[in-house]
């Protein structure tokens, strides 16, 4: 961060969500942090807080509207995008999005979007239909093209009852990423995460896959990057969004995905495989569509490169050497072969979970035992994804300290 001779001076713009109340909580740990905080309100985040709270918060003004000529004569708004260190905006609606990526300038929070030199950050908050939509998914790489930095938003419960990524960024992370970045449990690391199913092909238009949906891997990477980790994210075919801020390295099959992983992990120091790999592959994909003939049919197939073991082999004699974490999904005897998978992986952390009568698997809400060689356990309990990967990042970091 540039160096300031005065405290360090934060723009807050808030716009229109529910999540606006969540606004008022990152002021307080802006001022609590001895910045000086002014407060700029579009007039659809007037309908969720008032403008008198932002006030009490900041201990300043709250601008709401660009041509209010008493405002203007106090600090103009040119004078107040000068003013500004920094400026955030939390929430970041889609409809601010779509505004400020094609440079309208019809209130006051946008035309200091243009006017403004400071770096922008904002910390979107929607409905998780709105966030992956491609208009919204179009405005973000716009505004991440021109040099905008976007926290967030994470998965989980949303206000509308649904669950999916969209949740603002948490108050405390925001402040820590604006006035100290690199400073997250993870600062300095570098975490690589594979995500989601694999799809091997049986002709060019058959694939086996599985019900994996990536969710928690993508939860994962995104409650490590918050940690302040430096990640690379290798996908298998994945229907939601991915996470802001992490480099994503897309893998269709278990030999794609494999060779992904290799090529990332020289300075790596946490791999979490959290994808849900095929065991095996068709032995001899045809080149053409396989027609319907015969009444039956038999499929060869092969196993495929274990990703997990491998890592977890090539790293054995590095030093400092890769936190190497695993998961397990099973049906029954839960304890016993994540531990024997632990052992025989040769893993420093194994995250069990059972996938028995539907659970886990492309579910929203999941259960983890986690354990670790030495006979340590913990249960992270039943909760949405979101929630359970920063406590199993928590953990990363605790077994990370020990390592
Ligand atoms: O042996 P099993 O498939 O039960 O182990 C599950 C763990 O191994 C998961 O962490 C999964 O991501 C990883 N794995 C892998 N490559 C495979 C199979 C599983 O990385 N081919």
């Amino acid at each position: 961060m540039t160096q300031h001779i005065h405290p360090p001076q934060i723009l807050v713009g808030v716009s229109g969500g529910i999540a606006a109340y969540k606004a008022c909580e990152l002021v307080r740990e802006l001022k609590r942090a001895g910045c000086a905080v002014r407060v700029v309100m579009t007039s659809a985040a007037q309908a969720f807080v008032t403008p008198l709270t932002f006030q009490a918060l900041s201990g300043e003004p709250v601008r709401t509207g660009l041509l209010d000529a008493e405002a203007e004569s106090g600090m103009d708004h040119i004078a107040l995008a000068r003013w500004a260190d920094q400026v955030i905006v939390a929430p970041a609606s889609a409809d601010l999005m779509a505004r400020m990526a094609h440079g309208h300038a019809d209130d006051l929070l946008t035309t200091l979007l243009l006017a403004t030199t400071a770096p922008v950050t904002l910390a979107p908050a929607m409905n998780h239909q709105m966030w992956a939509h491609p208009a919204t998914r179009a405005n973000l790489a716009l505004l991440q093209e021109r040099g905008v930095n976007v926290l967030g938003p994470d998965a989980g419960a949303q206000a509308c009852g649904e669950q999916g990524p969209g949740r603002m960024r948490e108050p405390v992370e925001i402040a820590r990423a604006l006035l100290h970045p690199g400073t997250g449990p993870l600062s300095g690391r570098h975490v690589v995460i594979t995500a989601g199913p694999t799809q091997e092909p049986i002709d060019p238009v058959r694939y086996i896959g599985n019900r994996s949906s990536g969710r928690m891997g993508l939860a994962l990477a995104a409650a490590a990057q918050a940690a302040g980790a430096r990640v690379t994210l290798v996908h298998g075919p994945v229907a939601l969004p991915l996470p802001t801020g992490v480099r994503a390295v897309p893998a269709e099959t278990a030999a794609a995905m494999h060779a992904a992983v290799l090529g990332h992990l020289d300075d790596c120091d946490v791999f979490i495989g959290a994808a849900a790999v095929a065991d095996y592959r068709p032995a001899s994909p045809c080149a053409q569509k396989m027609k319907k003939d015969a009444d039956t049919r038999a499929l060869e197939l092969e196993r495929t490169e274990d990703i997990l073991a491998d890592v977890a082999r090539r790293v054995r004699d590095r030093s400092p050497r890769p936190l190497v974490v695993g998961f397990a999904a099973e049906t029954s005897q839960l304890r016993h072969y994540a531990r024997s998978k632990l052992e025989t992986k040769g893993l420093d952390l194994i995250a069990a979970n059972d996938v028995s009568a539907g659970r886990a698997i492309g579910t929203d809400d999941n259960a983890l035992l986690c354990l670790w060689p030495g006979g340590g356990e913990r249960s992270l309990p039943h909760q949405p994804k979101a929630a359970l990967a920063r406590m199993l990042i928590e953990l990363v970091v605790e077994r990370l300290d020990k390592h």
